[in-house]
């Protein structure tokens, strides 16, 4: 049987030290890189980079070949989460374990570190490697830069902020939960099968395991917030009904959000039924999603 715990933890190490290889290149001492560097490496679970090199593994691709995009994926996430944390978003003071960046630092710092980190994260796509065909790179760039913006990560922010104290129907939930958290995550796994070499019929069946996860991992991420331990998450809890957030459980009730998580699970591994155990990883992380408690 496959054992997911070795898997996430040498690839979070790889991934880990590319991200601070890619910052220690710029100056160090600056406040900038600081701020950049304190939230970059302050502890995430790095989901969205293992799924990117996953993806391409299970098409038959390499993961090291990847670190640079898997990395500027992070970086993409992490100044949303920064910017999420603001007191005119979520005015959150708890991330991964440690204060917010606008905490530690201060308010025009946390925005500008969120801003470098998004900037940093296209200049790294865009480093030319010798290893990508210039077109299929152009996609990537293309496909990670629709998925952040307002199409994806940032409409469902903004859904998110305009939905506060208005309940929405289901159907209007889940296409906020997808473009605000399903976007990123369908786009990292996305870029790892292209880039891995995936024919069209494997790229699609992981398009179809990416949307059922990323679905299922803001499920889940709400149902944490309501009956997660903040210690173990790095986090707050309960702040989604203090905001009057509409969330999954708000909308059909916490058992039923449960139900459905797994049902997307569910489905998500039967997208990846024509895979063979070089998709083992793949479907490891649709387990871990739903059982996960940070
Ligand atoms: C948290 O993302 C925000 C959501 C999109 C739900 P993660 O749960 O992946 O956070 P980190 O990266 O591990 O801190
Ligand atoms: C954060 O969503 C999602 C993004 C930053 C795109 P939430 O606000 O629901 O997540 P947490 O609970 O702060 O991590
Ligand atoms: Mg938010
Ligand atoms: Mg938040």
């Amino acid at each position: 049987l496959f054992d997911l715990n070795p898997y996430l933890a040498q690839k979070q190490a790889l991934i880990n030290g590319f991200l601070l290889n890619a910052l220690q290149s710029e100056p160090a001492d600056s406040r900038i890189v600081q701020a950049m560097t304190y939230s970059l490496m302050a502890g995430g679970k790095r989901l969205r980079p293992v799924l990117c090199l996953a993806a391409s593994e299970a098409v038959g691709g390499s993961a090291e070949s990847l670190l640079g995009v898997a990395a500027a994926i992070e970086m993409i996430h992490t100044y949303s989460l920064i910017h999420d944390d603001l007191p005119a978003m979520d005015d959150d003071r708890l991330r991964r374990g440690k204060p917010t960046c606008h905490v530690q630092f201060d308010e025009a710092t946390a925005i500008l570190a969120g801003d470098a980190l998004v900037t940093l994260a296209f200049q790294m796509l865009s480093i030319v490697t010798g290893q990508t065909p210039p077109q299929r790179q152009l996609e990537v760039i293309r496909i990670v830069s629709q998925a952040a913006g307002y199409q994806g990560m940032i409409g469902g922010q903004m859904m998110d902020m305009e939905s506060e104290g208005k309940p929405l129907t289901l159907e209007e939930l889940k296409r906020l939960q997808a473009m605000k958290t399903g976007a990123l995550i369908e786009a990292s796994t996305r870029t790892g099968a292209i880039l891995g070499g995936g024919t069209p019929d494997q790229i699609q069946r992981l398009e179809v395991y990416a949307r059922n996860i990323g679905l299922a991992f803001q499920v889940r991420d709400d149902i944490l917030n309501i009956e997660g331990d903040p210690e173990i998450m790095g986090k707050a809890t309960g702040t989604d009904g203090d905001r009057k957030k509409s969330t999954f459980p708000s909308r059909i009730g916490l058992n039923e959000s449960k139900t459905y998580a797994e049902n997307l699970v569910h489905d998500a591994l039967h997208a990846l039924e024509v895979f063979d155990n070089k998709a083992d990883p793949l479907r490891g992380i649709a387990h871990y999603i739903i059982d996960r408690k940070k």
